[in-house]
């Protein structure tokens, strides 16, 4: 198993054809994938997928294991899954640290839940057991959020940290949803990067957002990132080294080229960052 660095793509059905076609090939550090969108599919979907991964290292990410929910793991989605997982060496894979689905219905939604230490253990439980399922580490990504269920016992990083330190996980830090829940909700997001613990962090998300009215921000994926995200993107690696770091887009998508564009701007931020990170690791090494 590989484990990418630098700046990759969510893969969309907008743009697969433009890769095959070989038009990020030297552009994207590697590729995410989401296996819901290709499991039980047939026709020729499985032999293009093969034929990229070929190509491009592969990082997996769901959508729908309600790693917050009530319900029990699916089996059989397990076991899909991890066939999914192996066939294109995925080294771990992420999920959302929320609630999408009840009583067998999958609602199609990144719901939000409870900070408190219950739902914690509830939660690092449904990660462990679905790390020993799928044979890798699991990565758990915090979501954007637009409803407080109730004041719970923490905030939402000392509720994050309280299910990565529980279930012994990894952090899929999704630093535009930081940003777009600190305006949404009023809170500083740094002292929020600075509540986690970054040494969990084994990959990146980093997207653009929309503003809904004067007082909401809705995280659309379909806008390019905001400067502040670049910001926050450079504090985090600065301090944690080389990742993954992935560009979602899953609305008004630009023209292949300009999404391409705004990889290599993402990268100009990456680089800079890594090398503060690297002149600093020098100084704690050999003294300033
Ligand atoms: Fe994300």
């Amino acid at each position: 198993m590989t484990t990418p660095t630098g700046i990759g793509l969510g893969l969309r059905a907008a743009f697969i054809e433009r890769v095959e076609r070989g038009e990020a090939d030297g552009k994207v550090a590697f590729l995410e994938l989401s296996p819901e969108n290709y499991m039980h599919r047939g026709g020729p979907a499985p032999r293009r997928l093969g034929a990229i991964s070929e190509r491009f290292d592969i990082i997996t990410h769901g959508l729908m294991m309600s790693l917050g929910g009530v319900d029990p793991f699916d089996d059989e989605y397990f076991r899909e899954l991890r066939s999914f997982l192996d066939r294109h060496r995925s080294p771990w894979h992420s999920d959302h640290l929320c609630w999408c689905g009840f009583d067998g219905a999958l609602l199609h939604d990144l719901l939000p839940i409870p900070f408190d230490t219950g739902t914690a253990i509830r939660v690092a439980d449904r990660v462990r057991a679905a790390q020993d399922r799928l044979g890798r580490p699991m990565a758990v990504e915090n979501i954007s959020w637009y409803l407080e269920l109730g004041r719970g016992q923490r905030d939402e990083p000392e509720f994050v940290a309280e299910v990565l330190e529980r279930a012994d996980c990894l952090l899929m830090l999704d630093v535009n949803n930081v940003f777009v829940n600190s305006r949404n909700h009023g809170f500083d997001p740094y002292t929020w990067l600075a509540k986690v613990p970054l040494e969990r962090v084994v990959q990146l998300h980093v997207a653009g957002h929309e503003l809904w009215d004067d007082t909401l921000i809705i995280d659309t994926h379909g806008a390019d990132v905001r400067n502040e995200v670049y910001d926050m993107l450079a504090w985090v690696i600065e301090r944690v080294g080389p990742k993954p770091v992935v560009l979602e887009r899953d609305s008004n998508i630009p023209p292949f080229a300009q999404l391409l564009d705004e990889v290599a701007a993402v990268d100009r931020v990456y680089q800079d960052a890594l090398g503060r990170w690297h002149a600093n690791q020098l100084v704690a090494k050999h003294g300033s």
